[in-house]
């Protein structure tokens, strides 16, 4: 046994209270969960505290919290690791997660963000004419391509992490793009074209995001909804060529040729370019609009006339566009699925070791691609179907 030291945010809207803190200190073996040690409180000590939870073994998702910052499910977070990562004196910090109204407590109003935003991506497949008689024959790099989204346990931990939803509530979000995967990466949805153009026209949708990472390390569960979001915007351009009112698309090809063109990031190029050039009528506004920005930069020495002028690691990268040239070159395109791992069987009895499942783009779901037939493209995913 180890002694824990709780400090837990405590809300209640019927008390007329601002928040406030209050310390608990715990007795349990350090390999327990804080949600053990927060229900440990609430059966001996104080039986006011709200916190939501059922499974108490990562499987339901209702125990999300931020732990010491950070978003998390209280059960599946060990207590000595919660310690060793707080302030210096060990201090486990737990509050409600972050960008959702707090009920009470730890509580936090789930169906307000996360499950209204679920719900704005038509979260259900909508079946393919005709609809086959017994089942539906998928490819198998299909189902492996979205088994990570369907991976999902819809905790929330992602939206309570993500940056751009602090700054933009109206952003749909990680997990609401990971299930927008979900059906347009499968190919018995008759909608792929209608859900991307969706969401790439919407202005908080999936060029929202601005790839911070934190809900990749938030998800306790492996989904990753930055890449899928990733994804979504690679099939939006490449696969379905959808120009969008948010400059998404032009954006993506500008930041693809200035790193074929200059080995590293050149941003005083970045920002004309995604709008046609420096002297395109498209960039001349947002040029103008951004000169006290450009200013700022220049005064707090972030950015150099030398440097915003110049190119200086051109001729040091410029091996760079060998690797775009063999990249693009491929007939197919290849994205590497990194959940899936392990050994699969194949036909004659030997297994076949599957490092990572590649997944040609296409797959049978680009436009007029055939959904039943496997284009067997895959890296390692093995050549068979799966009956879903
Ligand atoms: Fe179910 Fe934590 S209680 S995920």
């Amino acid at each position: 046994m180890a002694e824990f030291n709780l400090r837990l945010r405590r809300f209640s809207p019927e008390s007329g209270a601002p928040a406030h803190w209050q310390d608990y200190t715990v007795e349990l073996e350090p390999h327990r969960s804080v949600l053990e040690a927060i229900l440990q409180v609430k059966a001996t000590q104080d039986g006011t505290i709200g916190i939501r939870c059922s499974c108490r073994a990562a499987i339901c998702g209702s125990c999300g919290v931020m732990i010491n910052g950070r978003a998390g499910l209280a059960c599946h977070t060990h207590l000595d690791a919660a310690a060793q990562a707080a302030a210096e004196d060990g201090t486990i910090v737990v509050e409600p997660f972050n960008n959702m109204p707090v009920i009470k407590d730890l509580i936090v109003d789930m169906d307000a963000v996360h499950w209204n935003k679920i719900a704005r991506v038509t979260p259900w497949l909508i079946n393919k004419e005709p609809i086959p008689d017994r089942e539906y024959i998928v490819p198998h790099e299909n189902m492996v391509d979205v088994t990570q989204s369907m991976a999902c346990i819809q905790c929330g931990c992602c939206n309570a992490a993500c940056l751009s939803m602090e700054v933009d509530p109206l952003f749909v979000g990680p997990a609401a793009l990971a299930k927008a995967y979900r059906f347009v990466g499968d190919p018995r949805d008759a909608a792929h074209d209608d859900r991307l153009r969706d969401l790439a026209e919407d202005p908080h949708g999936m060029y929202d995001c601005t790839h911070c990472f934190s809900c990749i390390d938030a998800c306790p569960k492996g989904v990753q909804p930055m890449n899928q979001i990733i994804r979504l915007r690679r099939k939006a351009t490449a696969d379905y060529g959808i120009v969008d009112r948010n400059n998404g698309y032009r954006h993506e090809h500008a930041f693809v040729n200035n790193i074929r063109k200059n080995g590293l990031l050149h941003e005083g190029d970045l920002l004309p370019d995604s709008y046609g050039g420096k002297f395109h009528p498209r960039a001349v506004p947002v040029l103008l609009s951004s000169l006290p920005s450009i200013t700022r930069a220049l005064v707090r020495r972030k950015v150099t006339p030398q440097k915003a002028l110049l190119h200086p690691h051109r001729k040091q990268y410029k091996d760079i566009r060998d690797y775009f040239d063999a990249v693009e070159g491929r007939k197919e395109r290849v994205e590497l699925n990194l959940y899936i791992s392990g050994y699969e069987d194949v036909e004659g009895g030997e297994s076949q070791e599957t490092v990572a499942a590649g997944s040609p783009s296409a797959g049978g779901s680009a436009p007029g691609g055939d959904p039943h037939k496997s284009s067997g493209g895959a890296e390692s995913a093995g050549g068979g179907e799966t009956t879903a």
